[in-house]
């Protein structure tokens, strides 16, 4: 019978709720804590999502040895430091993008969970979800030729709040960090670490930048050129274009993937999900824990931060500082 495991959830607010709904649908997790830094707000979660415990501090529910796995769901800023209290304490960790502040922490974040042979995965729903794979398995058909150029954008519109997570700098606002990393991910996923970055940024009187265009290039002559913005709002596409055609894709993830073909278009279906598909991430983590491994082989570190290498140089070309992490 497979191992049940005993999930926490660390920060209580907006993707700690979606994540645990569709914690519920996999039979080997028992949601177990919730923990908040406040009693009240951890008790509230708990009952609302069914969790067993609730803890009115991170470091309570650390050293709850019932524990074995927790979900880090704090703004980019805390997360070295919750990841380390947790690896530290021994407990898996599953932490939410972006992984960390910059390059740096990233590193700290690998060497602890090495010191302390205990797993750590960046929370990158995206390479797990069935329209991604259907996407890849295009990709590495080559049924459509050579992979020569990615546009992908990732906008919304974000009414302009300094006090809130968005907008706040001390939690490492703006929206690189926030959406900009998708199509960045994309970019490193399907042709790896551009060897040229240039960028033009939008930064507010609060030094929180609001909108970045990026351009990559790459060795071979592929090129990127990705969007992201709190500023306004777009059709939040995806397009791989080919020698011989492309595939385009929303970020809805139930819409089929176009592809069109020495130009003509067919829609491409892919399996569906049960939840909105955080659990399928969660599940890798178990199956991870059940074959005793440290590192993912789906996301490994070496990924993580090659990611966060490149928001790094993002950050440097486009003059985007955190005045506490840089
Ligand atoms: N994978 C995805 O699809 C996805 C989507 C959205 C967000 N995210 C990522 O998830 C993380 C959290 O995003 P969110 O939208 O859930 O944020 P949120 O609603 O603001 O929740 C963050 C939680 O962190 C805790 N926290 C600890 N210190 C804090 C501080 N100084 N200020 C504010 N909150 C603090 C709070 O929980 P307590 O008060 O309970 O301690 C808060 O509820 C971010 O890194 C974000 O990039 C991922």
């Amino acid at each position: 019978m497979a191992k049940k495991y005993n999930w926490a959830i660390l920060g209580c607010g907006k993707i700690a709720r979606k994540f645990s709904n569709d914690l519920k649908l996999l039979p080997n997790a028992n949601l177990y804590a919730a923990a908040s830094r406040s009693l009240k707000n951890a008790k509230d979660f708990a009952n609302e999502l069914g969790y067993e415990k609730a803890f009115g501090s991170y470091q309570e529910m650390v050293n709850d040895p019932d524990v074995d796995i927790v979900y880090i769901a704090t703004p980019h800023s805390f997360h070295l430091e919750h990841t380390l209290l947790c690896l530290n304490h021994k407990k898996a960790v599953l932490c939410e993008k972006a992984f960390a502040m910059n390059s740096k922490e990233v590193k700290k974040m690998i060497s602890a969970s090495k010191e302390n042979n205990t797993f750590l995965m960046e929370a990158f729903w995206t390479i797990f979800q069935p329209q991604f794979l259907k996407m890849n398995e295009i990709v590495k058909s080559k049924e459509l030729g050579d992979l020569k150029f990615i546009k992908s954008d990732f906008m919304f519109n974000a009414e302009f709040d300094p006090n809130k997570r968005l907008y706040n700098i001390d939690l490492g606002a703006g929206s690189l960090l926030d959406i900009g990393i998708y199509p960045i991910f994309t970019s490193l996923f399907f042709l790896g670490k551009p060897f040229k970055i240039k960028t033009i940024a939008n930064i507010r009187s609060t030094g929180v930048e609001d909108s970045i265009t990026m351009l990559f290039g790459y060795k071979n002559g592929a090129m990127s050129v990705l969007t992201s913005s709190f500023e306004s709002s777009c059709k939040n596409e995806t397009e791989l274009c080919f020698e011989n055609g492309f595939i385009k894709v929303e970020r809805k993830l139930a819409e089929p993937i176009l592809m069109n073909k020495n130009g003509s278009d067919q829609f491409v279906d892919y399996d569906t999900i049960s939840g909105e598909g955080y659990e399928l991430e969660a599940s890798h983590v178990m199956e991870c824990l059940d074959n005793d491994l440290i590192e993912s082989p789906v996301l490994p570190l070496s990924f993580s931060l090659d990611l966060m290498e490149i928001l790094d140089a993002v950050r440097k070309d486009a003059g985007i500082i955190f005045p506490n992490h840089d």
